[in-house]
């Protein structure tokens, strides 16, 4: 639950080379679905390396008031003993999803077709962001929603007494929308099909299929076609989360734009439908290596090895590839100011909702410590000042929006002058070892302004 107390201003200043080893925690969206169909399996299930950012804690403890017994066991290691598809008890209180666009979507998914009524609400940000995209195809399952103008929390839905299967194509590249739509589906007896034009990242899919639910994903002229067969018995899971490759983007690009730096990222899940942004390095030409490649839980995973590299050119990112990147064009931009030339960023309108404006947020603050932006509604361009060349010296506001802090700090590491966030809190939505992480590595961090 961020965003409630006293701000935390942080400055990030220039620094010497970053040097070692970046231990990441586990990814986020893996950790909200262990959590979510842990729930909803018959048995315990075991979860490894569950990453405890505030946006989970907040699914842990809505997982808690729909019933399931949730067990944190110390060191990432938790339990889930659930209640079973359609077994969600009727919450007493208010759902409190915190920043967590990714939990309070697909917790209402989740409880969407049961009988029972659940209130929804989070912090400024998640209740500025629109529901519609979510509760419209739930009410194709026959759910009802009441919220605020605009389909914004607080909201409460009532969960669809006799659940019908749908057919939906996912208007939005969202991976948010497709899984609330599964997990609808899980208590509607007969066949959904969801069809997404764009492939955004497939974790519920292959999740669901470890759970034991019967899902096929076909690729067609129309897009994914999913089909999943409704009421299940999902049984517990052993899971170990694989760490986050967007955690993983902070210490990679700090290492490629820091003189002399030298960082490994050991474990990173490497999930085509996550890894936009690593492919997009290296067609800058970045020094960034993929080490002891293989394969873990069913994906693939390597060790990130990036290397100063001075000598990186703005690219053209191609639009298809934007949703395999999508949370990580904060710190792309970041790195683009470092290049040479402009690098163009297109078909990105889903950036201007997610936890603040993106494209807004980081041109304002791009522009502010001395670099070039222009932009558009779905689109965005940075015009690259070469390695040693961006003046840095503002503070920018985060926005309650992790990334937006979290990409400020890497381009303080490597301005001309520090640069400053007006407050750091949103940090630990995702990332709550940011700070010791990056200061193990040699970076300047600290909780003031400069
Ligand atoms: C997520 C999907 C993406 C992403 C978010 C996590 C998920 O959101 O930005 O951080 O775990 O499904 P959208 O579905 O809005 O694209």
């Amino acid at each position: 639950m961020s965003g409630h107390g006293t701000p935390i201003p942080m400055t990030s200043r220039p620094c010497g080379p970053l040097k070692g080893s970046a231990h990441v925690p586990g990814d986020k969206s893996i950790s909200h679905r262990s959590l979510i169909l842990g729930a909803l399996s018959v048995g315990t299930t075991r979860v490894t390396g569950l990453l405890e950012g505030d946006d989970v804690l907040d699914t842990a403890r809505a997982m808690r008031a729909f019933g399931a017994t949730v067990t944190d066991h110390g060191d990432g290691n938790w339990s889930v003993q659930g209640v079973g598809v359609g077994g969600f008890a009727e919450p007493e209180n208010v759902i409190d999803c915190g920043n967590s666009g990714t939990g309070v979507r697909l917790i209402m998914g989740a409880m969407a077709t049961s009988p029972i009524i659940a209130t929804f609400t989070g912090d400024a940000s998640l209740n500025g962001r629109p529901m519609g995209r979510v509760t419209d195809p739930l009410a194709l399952f026959g759910a009802r929603a009441t919220g605020r103008a605009g389909g914004r929390l607080p909201m409460t839905i009532e969960g669809a007494r006799d659940p019908l299967p749908v057919h939906y194509t996912v208007p939005v590249p969202s991976a948010q929308v497709k899984s609330a739509v599964l997990l609808a589906a899980l208590n509607a007896p007969g066949e959904t099909v969801v069809i997404e034009k764009e492939a955004t990242r497939d974790h519920t899919e292959r999740m669901l299929a470890g759970f034991g639910a019967e899902i096929e994903v076909e690729d067609t002229d129309e897009g994914r076609v999913i089909t999943l067969q409704g009421q299940p018995e999902l049984t517990a899971q052993d899971i170990v989360v694989p760490r986050d490759p967007s955690s993983a983007a902070f210490p990679v690009c700090a290492a490629l734009i820091v003189p002399g730096s030298d960082v490994l990222v050991p474990g990173i899940g490497l999930n085509p439908t996550r890894a936009g942004l690593f492919t997009t390095l290296r067609e800058m030409g970045a020094d960034l290596t993929y080490e002891n490649e293989r394969i873990e839980g069913g994906e693939p995973v390597a060790d990130l090895r990036a290397r100063y590299s001075p000598d990186m050119q703005g690219i053209a990112v191609p639009p298809a590839r934007a949703a395999s990147m999508i949370d990580e064009y904060p710190v792309l931009s970041v790195v683009a100011a470092f290049a040479t030339g402009v690098t163009d960023m297109q078909g990105v309108k889903e950036l201007r909702v997610k936890e603040s404006d993106r494209i807004d947020a980081m041109a304002q603050g791009l522009r502010a410590c001395g670099v070039d932006v222009a932009e558009g509604d779905d689109w965005w361009q940075v015009t690259g000042l070469g390695a040693g060349n961006v003046p840095g010296g503002a503070t920018v506001a985060s926005r309650l929006d992790h990334r937006i802090a979290m990409a400020f700090m890497v381009m303080g590491m490597a301005t001309q002058k520090p640069v400053s966030v007006d407050d750091g809190r949103p940090i630990t939505t995702s990332f709550p070892i940011f700070e010791p992480l990056m200061a193990d590595l040699g970076a300047q961090l600290v909780r003031s302004n400069a």
